[in-house]
Formats: structure tokens, C-alpha cells, sequence
């Protein structure tokens, strides 16, 4: 489609018909009509070229236009397009990819539940939780923790567990028996202490104030994401797993978009040396090339679903749970993975992009470039010294890159606690060359001296 009145009439037909994530009509006064990618790159319908620095969603870990997984697709469509995954059935790709993400992820690992996103994947693991504890003999163990800042997606419960006010705000009343405690948020940590074991504790005090007998699960993103790409100190997740052992509450891992390689390890607890007793996955298992999302569970807690009794079994029952072409496209990406070493190259070209960012922190709005692997962000203040946040600035430096052809997010400010600036977001898919993320770098210098001046 190169006709721009085409483009012109589809945004016409699009402001009366389709409805966006994120929905507001103003945000979508002048939208971009993709209309294809390549590497890092997406092309728009009026010919522009953009830098995806966000890999679209945090997803397209391989990069775009990646024929081979069309062309596996296409080849398991024709073979078996779809089947019923529930008990009794079962089909190739998905017991394939079940056994072989076990195999790249944690030790204590055993089994995979498949879903077709993040949201419910998480819904799926405070479903096993609770059916855990259950099975256990404790069946008022079923309040989950999580921390303001997390994301964890739009379903219900998964909102409730969001700690950014602003996905619930509308849809109230939020799910009974969630509840946030602080982030492991250096930057904005309100103690003098260490932030990691500060905010671990935090957690220690919420299960102690509700009663560990009411407690089935902490849920934490290794690195926040949406919240801002908040890395925890190497102190947090060592000290969360003893509070949780103590107290015998079930660690959940969000790995959603820390999975595959985003962090330069195929999971991001593996950099404090921490196993969870469940983990979450989605977006980077397909790089995003078809819907696919699940949870890992370990051997303890896959112990409990096969020693059910028929009347306590497992009922959890997604249709498009296993889904053959979606788990073809996960195993071909996998390979894809592997055999271009983009887990390592994650870690490398990573600390290229965090090393660029951190030369931007000589600007007055930048307060702090924090990341781990391809996963950065970079917090904007109003007042390097007082670290008084910046609120509006993050959007008026998103829209300078744009125009600079550099695609990223922010997160806004005003969220909390504790209360922080606007955060540019950045996690450029695995295999971006040294040379375009040199370009991001300067983009976003740029960028941030147009909006701020
Ligand atoms: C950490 C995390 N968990 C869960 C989700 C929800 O995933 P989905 O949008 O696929 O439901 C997201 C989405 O951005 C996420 O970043």
C-alpha cells in the first residue's frame, strides 16, 4: 500500500470502527499505519522508516521479517492447524516446546501450561497457586503481593496485581486479595537503606500483617518493564526467596518480557542466582510472530496436579491452550535464538546501549539510565540534584524521537509510591546492529535537549 488517500481513507475507516489498547482519540489524531519491518526497522504506509527501539512490544526479540517462521507456520497450518490440547489430546509442537523451554529455563523446573498471552499467564499462575495451596490442605492461602510499579496485564486479576493506578482507574473495583507493596526502586528508594533488601522486607511485612496463612504468592518482574525498566538491586530477589521459603509463599517470576534473552540470560532470575516456583512467559517465546504466552511450574507444584484426585483435578480450561502453530513458531524461534547466539548478543550489544545512554546523563533533564542487557530506560527530572520528577516531558521527547525516526516508550511520572519522572523506555529486539543502537543514543540525546529546551 503505497497510495496515501488509501492510508488516508483506512485511518477514516480505523477512527470509526477499531478499537486501540490505550484508547484515546487524541492519541490517535495522527496515527502510523505499519506496514512492514525488517531487522530493526518498520516501515510505515507513507514510506517513513523508523528505529523499533521498544521491539514493537517488548516482543519482536528476533527482529522483524524473519521468513522462516512464516514459513513454519504456513507449514504447520496446513498440517494441523488446530486440535483440542484438553486431557486425552495432545499434538507435537507443544509437547516440543514444553520440554524444551523446561530445558532453558530454571533447574526446579518441570512442566508448561500454555496460553496465548501475558495477562493470562498470569492469571494461569495465581490460578496454580491457589490450586496449590489447595491441594496442600491450605485453602485460605490465596492473597497475592506485588509491587507498585508492576505490570502483569488487563485481564482482572492480572490488573489488580498492576501497580501503575492507571490501568484500574476505570474499571474498578480491582480484584479482592491483591495487594502492593514498595519497589525495589533505587532511585526513589524513601529509606536510607539498601533498596533491595529494604523493599524485600516490605514484602516480609505485608505477609506478616495479613498472616503467612492467608499468603499463596509474591508476583515480580525481574526488571520492571512498563513501570520504567526498574532494575532491583543483586540484594532483592536473594532475600525475596527467603522470605518467601520462610513463610511458605510461592514465588511467581514475570518474565514476560524478561524472557528469551531480553536480560542476556534466557531468563533474568538466573542473574542473582534465584529460582521461582513459578514463571511466566509470553511475547519473546514467538517474538511476538503469533499469540503465545504460558507458565512453568516446578516440580513441587506439577507434583501436586498429577497426584490429584479426580475430584480436585485441574480445570483451567483454554481452548487455545497448546496451540500447534503457535508452539511451532515458539520452537523455530527458539532456534532462531540459538543458533544466532542472540541470548549472549543480548548481553553484549546490551552494555553498548547502556554505556551510550549513560554518556546522555552529562543533560540536565537526565537523572538516572538504568538496564540490564537490551532492556534500558532513562529517568527524566526536572532537578538532576533533587531528583524532583519531570511530568510531561517523557511524552515531548517521545514525539522528538518520532520524528527523528526512533520508535520508544515512556512511562509516565506521578505513579507510585513512591512518586518518580517520566521514564523513556527502550528495549531494541536482540539482533539490532551496533550501529543502529549508536543511532538510538543519539535520537534520544537529541531528542531530550529538543523537548527540554
Ligand atoms: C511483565 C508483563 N507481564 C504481563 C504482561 C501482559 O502481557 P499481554 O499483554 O501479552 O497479556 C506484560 C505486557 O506488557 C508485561 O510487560
Amino acid at each position: 500500500m503505497n497510495d496515501l488517500s488509501l492510508a488516508g481513507d483506512l485511518l477514516d475507516i480505523d477512527r470509526r470502527h477499531l478499537i486501540h489498547p490505550l484508547h484515546h482519540p487524541k492519541d490517535h489524531a495522527a496515527a502510523h499505519i505499519f506496514e512492514s519491518g525488517q531487522g530493526a526497522m518498520l516501515r510505515t504506509a507513507d514510506g517513513r522508516e523508523y528505529i523499533d527501539g521498544l521491539s514493537a512490544l517488548w516482543n519482536v526479540n528476533v527482529g522483524h521479517g524473519r521468513r522462516e517462521l512464516a514459513t513454519v507456520a504456513a507449514a504447520q497450518m496446513e498440517k494441523l492447524a488446530y486440535a483440542s490440547a484438553y486431557a486425552g489430546f495432545t499434538n507435537e509442537p507443544a509437547i516440543r516446546l514444553a520440554e524444551r523451554i523446561v530445558g532453558l529455563a530454571y533447574s526446579n523446573m518441570a512442566a508448561a501450561y500454555f496460553t496465548t498471552g501475558g495477562a493470562e499467564s498470569n492469571e494461569s499462575a495465581f490460578k496454580f497457586a491457589r490450586y496449590y495451596w489447595k491441594r496442600m490442605g491450605k485453602p485460605d492461602k490465596v492473597k497475592v503481593i506485588a509491587r507498585s510499579y508492576g505490570y502483569h496485564g488487563v485481564t482482572l486479576a492480572a490488573m489488580s496485581a498492576t501497580g501503575l493506578a492507571g490501568y484500574g482507574k476505570m474499571f474498578g473495583p480491582l480484584v479482592p486479595e491483591f495487594l502492593q507493596v514498595l519497589p525495589p526502586y533505587p532511585y526513589r528508594w524513601p529509606g536510607n537503606g539498601d533498596a533491595g533488601i529494604g523493599a524485600a522486607d516490605a514484602v516480609e511485612d505485608a505477609i506478616l500483617a495479613q498472616g503467612a496463612d492467608t499468603i499463596a504468592a509474591v508476583i515480580a518482574e525481574p526488571v520492571m518493564g512498563a513501570g520504567g525498566v526498574i532494575v532491583p538491586p543483586p540484594t532483592y530477589f536473594p532475600r525475596l526467596r527467603e522470605i518467601c521459603n520462610r513463610h511458605d509463599v510461592l514465588l511467581i517470576a514475570d518474565e514476560v518480557i524478561t524472557g528469551f534473552g531480553r536480560t542476556g540470560r534466557w531468563f533474568a532470575l538466573g542473574h542473582w542466582g534465584v529460582e521461582p516456583d513459578l514463571m511466566t512467559f509470553a511475547k519473546g517465546v514467538t517474538s511476538g510472530y503469533l499469540p503465545l504466552g504460558g507458565v512453568l511450574v516446578s516440580k513441587r507444584i506439577h507434583q501436586a496436579v498429577e497426584d490429584a484426585p479426580l475430584d480436585e483435578k485441574f480445570m483451567h480450561a483454554a481452548t487455545y491452550s497448546g496451540h500447534p502453530v503457535c508452539c511451532a513458531v515458539g520452537l523455530a524461534n527458539i532456534d532462531i535464538i540459538e543458533r544466532e547466539g542472540l541470548v549472549e548478543r543480548a548481553a553484549v550489544m546490551g552494555q553498548r546501549l547502556q554505556d551510550g545512554l549513560q554518556t546522555l546523563c552529562s543533560l540536565p533533564a537526565v537523572g538516572e539510565v538504568r538496564g540490564l542487557g537490551m532492556l534500558a530506560a532513562v529517568e527524566l527530572v526536572e532537578d538532576q540534584r533533587t531528583r524532583k520528577p519531570a511530568l510531561g516531558l517523557g511524552g515531548r521527547v517521545v514525539a522528538e524521537a518520532m520524528k527523528r525516526g526512533l520508535i520508544l516508550r515512556q512511562r509516565g511520572g506521578n505513579s507510585g509510591p513512591p512518586p518518580s519522572g517520566d521514564s523513556l523506555c527502550l528495549a531494541p529486539p536482540l539482533m539490532t546492529p551496533e550501529a543502529t543502537l549508536d543511532r538510538i543514543v543519539e535520537i534520544v540525546g537529541e531528542s531530550i535537549v529538543a523537548a527540554a529546551g
